[in-house]
């Protein structure tokens, strides 16, 4: 007796959201639908039948915000910002990728590059301080692949060279300001000021190298033989990673770029170096949780770069900061 009302229950509920669905209950025993997909087409319908009202809302509710705060405050959130063109910039610090090492590279690294080459302009172009961004031996395979592959390459504001950058920022060698970036360099960056400080007298050579750092020490060798300047990112004086210091030529890009907008070494290590390289310590876990413990968190950033601050002065012993 007891089962046969509980089936009798169960059958009522099918048919009420069979009704809903439109469909009838030989239908449903045809498709043998179960209750649980039957829950899911009726929320799913639900849902598509109240997406374009409830987006009408919100569109309204947005416009209402923003005509207010016109009214009230002055301030007008519709007029997008304007982009500066790095000609326009009052960035500017050289910063250019060596594209001279095509023949290292496999197709698939090729093309790794080619989208960090893609990242860092995109990178670039929403600064609100764009830096004179180079590509330096742009030619043969990289250049086809940019132009044919990168939608709108022609038209990217970036300074393109087929010399090599050692031809290219030749003043820069002889006044002893280009500086090659490696990893393997015994010597540490300035801290940000200092960079800043410094500006478009100074050229900063990435290599353009998707290599898993096979070829270890490579850029390092080449920059010392032509006789200048390198110097590496000041990773260990504010994080500890799990794997090794190389980053792909986008994270570098992004650092520098940071850099020149004065953003501190420690922050920009840590909102760019991906979380999977960096050991997590309960310090570093509470800086990567960015919204409930903000003001905590910028205390800690700014502990940090006291640190980093004291360490990159004190380091003087173990490497010079180029
Ligand atoms: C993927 S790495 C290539 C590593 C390569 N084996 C080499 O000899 O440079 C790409 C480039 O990013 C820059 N780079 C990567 N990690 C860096 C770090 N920790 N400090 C400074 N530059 C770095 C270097 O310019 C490097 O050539």
């Amino acid at each position: 007796m007891g089962d046969t009302s509980d089936e009798e229950k169960a059958l009522g509920k099918v048919k009420v959201i069979a009704d809903q669905l439109g469909l009838s209950l030989d239908e449903i025993k045809e498709k043998k639908y179960s209750k649980k997909t039957l829950k899911r087409m009726l929320k799913n319908k639900v849902y598509n039948e109240t997406k374009i009202e409830k987006r009408k809302i919100q569109k309204q509710k947005r416009k209402a915000k923003r005509k207010e705060l016109k009214e009230t405050l002055g301030i007008n959130l519709s007029e997008k910002k304007p982009r500066l063109t790095m000609s326009e910039s009052p960035n500017k610090v050289n910063i250019a990728i060596d594209l001279s090492f095509n023949s290292m590279m496999n197709e698939k690294e090729l093309r790794k590059l080619m989208k960090q080459i893609q990242r860092c302009y995109s990178l670039n172009r929403r600064s609100d301080a764009p830096c004179q961004l180079y590509l330096t031996s742009l030619k043969d395979e990289i250049a086809k692949g940019l132009m044919s592959k990168q939608p709108g390459f022609d038209y990217w504001d970036i300074h393109r060279k087929e010399e090599h950058f050692l031809d290219a920022f030749k003043d820069f060698k002889e006044k002893g300001t280009l500086i090659f970036l490696s990893s393997d360099s015994p010597n540490l960056l300035p801290d940000v000021a200092e960079i800043q400080k410094r500006g478009g007298d100074y050229a900063y050579i990435i290599g353009g190298l998707v290599d898993h750092n096979v070829h270890k020490g490579l850029t390092l060798g080449l920059a010392q033989k032509s006789g200048i300047q390198t110097a590496r990112l000041p990773i260990d004086q504010c994080m500890e990673l799990c794997v090794s210091k190389v980053l792909a030529v986008n994270h570098v890009f992004e650092i520098m770029l940071n850099a020149t907008n004065g953003i501190a070494w420690s922050q920009s290590f840590m909102n760019v170096i991906p979380a999977r390289k960096v050991k997590q310590s309960d310090a570093l876990k509470s800086i990567r949780q960015p919204k409930k413990e903000h003001k905590e968190n910028s205390e800690n950033v700014v502990q940090k770069d006291q640190v980093e601050n004291q360490s990159s002065a004190s380091s003087g012993s173990e490497s010079s900061t180029t």
